[in-house]
């Protein structure tokens, strides 16, 4: 049989979504008085909205993704065991496969991986220095009485720049703050890949490569904070030479190989719903770690997760760097950074990997940065359209350490995307959103605080229009 008739091979632009959907979950609609309602109600804090008051949920992509059959496959079979169960070890050689690490500890999420490694290796007075620290890292440094210090390039603090890497660390200045504080005050570097509060912007292979280099000539650690390794490596596939051939897993793992530790929220491109690690080459502060974890998360082998999270994890890691899964998700981001930005709408440029920053210092002048212009932003974003979003602005990051009050860097509304949930006319209806509360930018009102908590005060502020 030959072929009906013969056709030059069209070059498609739609992105498809490479999968298709075989079961499903409501969404909500509401009209805009129930929104008012709801977000009265919730002290103006997004975050005490229930789930179901939202219609497209963007808090975060943490947690929020859809499974695929396989990972459903693997947790029905999976081996629940207290100690020593064969889904840990499954789970064990997928992280050791991946990041090429010796001890793999895991733990219920990111933020427990954290806990433990700063308990286990930092002192008070002793300073983290990383490209940007999240917020669940700066404050298990600062609880540990350690200092959080940021040092990204001069252009990952400026929204509108474009630079393919804006996660680089400056690695001047890690220099500096090695040589001015010495050795003794610095447990290790960090880097968080992709580096989420400045934007979900990817960090180089060179910039990874020589962080690791510099810190190794002092004999400090470079440990990353992997969370979205799989979309970094991805930036790197498509941003930086010498990579366009390689697959995202052969990149992933020259990533890790210069690492000597990292903490992973695996809620991110674990693909999973729950779950996490710490995965370390040093013995001493594995061991150390251990015994911490036990305090903590449970026995070494399942570390706060059931059997079935480690089956979920074990294969989502190898799902997160499917190069068609990683085309579709980065694309999808893009495509609304595009329909934004042809409307007028400043956004961190170019767009990050799991989510889209809006500039909301930008959008609304008339709202001084002491009335909280990102807050503002994501609540008009609900009342108009539903969606929610999430401030990465002076709210989370403004209240210092000993209470006083200083604007953060910028002010920022990051719409995240959960993993395989979204379609493209989600995306579309999202544009609309966005551009609707843009069109009417001047009546949207500044916040002032009511009443908030001494640490990580963004989950459960009070908040009220000012005005
Ligand atoms: N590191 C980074 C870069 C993160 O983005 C997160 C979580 C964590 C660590 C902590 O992981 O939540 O599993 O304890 N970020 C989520 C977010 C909450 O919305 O960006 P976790």
């Amino acid at each position: 049989m030959s072929a009906s008739f013969t056709f030059e091979p069209p070059q498609f632009r739609t992105i498809v979504e490479p999968f298709r959907i075989r079961s499903v979950e409501p969404i909500h609609f509401t009209t805009p008085a129930e929104r008012i309602a709801a977000l009265e109600a919730a002290g103006h804090n997004p975050f005490l909205l229930r789930a179901e008051q939202v219609l497209i949920d963007l808090l975060t992509d943490s947690g929020t993704g859809a499974m695929s059959s396989r990972q459903w496959a693997g947790m029905i079979a999976s081996d629940e065991s207290y100690a020593g169960a064969a889904s840990f070890y499954r789970f064990e050689a997928a992280v050791k496969d991946i990041t090429g690490l010796k001890h793999v500890i895991p733990t219920h999420q990111g933020r427990a991986a954290e806990h433990i490694l700063f308990a286990a290796s930092l002192k008070p007075g002793m300073v983290v220095p990383s490209n940007t620290h999240f917020d669940t890292t700066r404050a298990n440094v600062e609880v540990q009485g350690g200092e959080a210090l940021d040092l990204v390039i001069a252009e990952g603090r400026q929204p509108q720049t474009i630079h393919p890497f804006k996660g680089n660390i400056d690695l001047d200045r890690l220099r500096e703050t090695i040589e001015t504080l010495g050795v003794e005050q610095i447990p290790f570097v960090m880097l968080t890949v992709t580096n989420n509060s400045g934007g979900g912007q990817p960090v180089s292979m060179a910039n990874i490569r020589a962080a690791s280099e510099l810190a190794h000539s002092y004999g400090l650690p470079l440990i990353l904070d992997a969370c979205r390794f799989a979309e970094n490596a991805w930036f790197i596939h498509e941003r930086e030479e010498g990579y366009a051939d390689k697959q995202p897993i052969e990149i992933a793992r020259e990533m890790f190989s210069y690492a000597d530790g990292c903490t992973m929220s695996a809620k991110k491109d674990g693909m999973a719903n729950i779950g996490g690690f710490l995965a370390l080459n040093d013995d001493d502060l594995a061991l150390q770690c251990r015994n911490l974890e036990i305090l903590t998360e449970g026995f070494p082998t399942y570390g706060g997760m059931a059997g079935y999270d480690l089956e979920a994890v074990a294969q989502g890691l190898y799902e997160a760097l499917e190069p068609d899964y990683l085309r579709y998700r980065i694309r999808s981001i893009a495509y609304l950074g595009e329909k934004l930005t042809a409307a007028g709408i400043p956004i961190v440029q170019p767009t990050g990997g799991h989510a889209l920053y809006i500039d909301a210092r930008s959008m609304l002048p008339h709202i001084p940065v002491t009335q909280y212009p990102a807050w503002a932003l994501n609540n008009a974003l609900y009342v108009v359209g539903g969606v929610r979003g999430v401030e990465i602005g002076s709210i989370m990051f403004g209240m210092q350490p000993d209470g006083s009050e200083k604007p953060a860097a910028m002010e920022l509304v990051r719409l995240a995307f959960p993993r395989r949930v979204y379609t493209q006319s989600h995306v579309d209806y999202l544009a609309e959103v966005a551009i609707a509360v843009y069109e009417q930018r001047e009546r949207v009102p500044g916040y002032k605080i009511v009443w908030q908590a001494p640490t990580l005060r963004h989950f459960t502020v009070r908040m009220a229009p000012v005005g």
